[in-house]
Parts: C-alpha cells; structure tokens; sequence
C-alpha cells in the first residue's frame, strides 16, 4: 500500500463529527496524527467529551494503534457574538412522537472515556506541530475554523507545512442553519474569512455535495451492521439524524441521512467522490442578515481563485467506500 496521509482533525463533536472521527480511524489509507477540538455543534466541552468517548470506543474496537492526542481548541467564535444581531441559535432539535430529538445530542452515548485532553490550546498546537513537521500535513476541519483562524493570525507561515486544507462547509444552492447559510460558516464567519485570504485555497465540500451524498436507512444499516458496538454507536446517532431529516430537512428521499463530515474525511483519501470541483473566488458574508453566507464570484473574469469548490458528490462511490471500509 501507498504511504498514509498524515491528518489532522478539527471537529466540533456532534453525531456526524463521530462517525467522521471513526471513518478516519477506520481508514487504511489515513494515519490520525492529532484531534482538535472546537466549540460549534456542541459548546467546548462537549465536543472535547464526545470525541474523547468516541475515541475509547474506538480503542475497544482496536482501531488504535497507539494513543492519539486530543487538543482542546477556541470556545467560542473569533468575532460573531460581539454583534447583537448575529448570536447562536438554540440547539438544533425537534420534538418526535414526543421525544426531543437532537441532530447532535448534548452527550453522545458511550462509556465515561479514560483519555484525558493534553494541556495545550489547540491553536497553539498547530503552530508547534506544523513549524516543526517535517512534511506537509492534510487538515480535515469539520466544525468552524476558529482554532486554524487563531493559528494562522499568530503565525501565517504554517501554510507552508498545509498540504491541504479540507473543510466541510458553505453551500451555493444548500443552507441550512438559515435561509442563506451552512451552519460551520454560519458559526465563524470571521474564522471562514481568515482562512480564504490565508493562501491555502482550502477544498470546500458543501452542502451541494453533502446532500446529494445521502445515505439510506437500510444502506447505512447494511454498511455497519458488523462492527459490533461502534457500528450501533454509529446507527444510533444516523437514526436521530434521519428523524430530524424526514421531520425538517427533507433530502431527495425520505428514510434518509446526511453525513456532512464523513465526506468530507473520505475525500482525504477518495477525492474521486467529490466531482465538479471547482477553483473559485468567494468570500463570506458578515452582515447580520446574511452572516456566514458564502458568495461566489461568478464573473467571466473572476478574481483569483482563494478555494476549491465541490458542487457535487458520487452518492454511490461514496456508499462503495464506506461498505468497502467497515464491512472489511
Ligand atoms: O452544516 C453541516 C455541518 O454543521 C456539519 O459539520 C455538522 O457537524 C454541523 O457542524
């Protein structure tokens, strides 16, 4: 086998973060360096807690080879909550056969971890990390990118040890957390707009390529039915998103669920599954209205492209590789 892709993680553990964080552990072709953590689905120390169980989960499973260090990052956004007008929302949920049922719940379910978080802020990891690699490193950021925009202010020639940058976010005819806006950028619009002037033309997977890389109920099903606790770990959280799927955010299909994260985890080693991916010049809108919306420049001339953009996703590669990767 070709050499590993050496991955950094920066999730802000909710339900598709895990499975992302489990996908890329299970994956031959990734060797999981670090995890990030950062507030946004979840506030801090939730995220920080749900990836340390998900990783003690995995260690039962014998997916670790060894320890993998987990960082505690930003607890909030760079600049968002300064303004009136553009504070979080509640927590995303929806009352079902009257049950609250969260799309990413506050606790995932899971034995208390063992792992602890080492004492270093995240940000500050980053830079000591990448100043000192000695090749560069692919980034997979599935929440807001408040912790890279921290690192990169203080010391923007960790670009160079970036070989890429890969961030599931934005949308060009998808939103979701408002009319105009996918909720990672909605979360740290200031954090989107550090990272597109910072050189590193990140590959964006969107919700344009997200939603139409669905899985069905009796696909995801099928794809973890023999990887014992994790694959119900797995199948639990898929379910309570489908729940909220079918109640508000219907897909192509009924009986169906969103893997944001993991798609954008697989295109780390599969970038085969992401199609019309585009060079682009976009930027992140600020305002309160529009906060975290994500415009493109559509010119004939447009100016110099700062992002590679994912308009669309192979729904079928996407299911192979995950039934090759967990039925193996
Ligand atoms: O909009 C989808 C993104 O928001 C995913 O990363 C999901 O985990 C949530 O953070």
């Amino acid at each position: 086998m070709s050499q590993k892709i050496p991955v950094i993680l920066d999730i802000d553990t909710g339900s598709d973060d895990a499975v992302a964080l489990i996908t890329a552990l299970k994956a031959p072709e990734l060797e999981v360096k670090w995890i990030a953590t950062t507030w946004g689905n979840v506030p801090l120390a939730e995220a920080t807690e749900n990836s340390l169980r998900v990783l003690d989960l995995a260690r039962s499973a014998g997916l670790l080879a060894a320890e993998i260090e987990l960082y505690a990052g930003a607890e909030r956004p760079l600049a968002r909550d300064l303004h009136e007008g553009r504070r979080r929302r509640d927590r995303y949920s929806g009352l079902i056969d009257g049950e609250e049922v969260y799309m990413h719940p506050p606790i995932l379910p899971g034995r208390p971890y063992t792992q602890q978080a080492e004492a270093q802020f995240a940000p500050f990891k980053y830079i000591d990390y990448l100043s000192s690699a000695t090749e560069p490193q692919t980034i997979i950021a599935t929440g807001p990118l408040t912790n890279l925009a921290i690192a990169l202010s203080l010391e923007p020639n960790i670009v160079s040890k970036i070989k890429e940058l890969i961030v599931m976010g934005g949308g060009y005819q998808k939103a979701n957390v408002t009319p105009y806006a996918e909720a990672n950028f909605w979360n740290d619009p200031e954090a989107v707009a550090c990272v597109l002037h910072s050189g590193l033309k990140p590959l964006l997977v969107p919700l344009d390529a997200t939603h139409e890389a669905y899985l069905r109920e009796s696909e995801y099903r099928e794809i973890f039915a023999n990887s014992g606790e994790l694959g119900e770990f797995c199948c639990a959280l898929l379910e309570q998103r489908q729940k909220l799927h079918d109640l508000n955010q219907p897909l192509a299909e009924p009986q169906a669920v969103t893997l944001h994260d993991v798609l954008a985890v697989c295109a780390a080693f599969a970038p085969q599954l992401l199609s019309d991916c585009l060079e682009v010049h976009c930027q992140i809108c600020l305002s309160a209205q529009a906060n975290g919306h994500l415009v493109i420049d559509r010119r004939e001339n447009p100016a110099e492209a700062n992002a590679r953009f994912a308009y669309h996703a192979d729904r079928a590669a996407f299911v192979a590789t995950l039934t090759r990767l967990f039925q193996a």
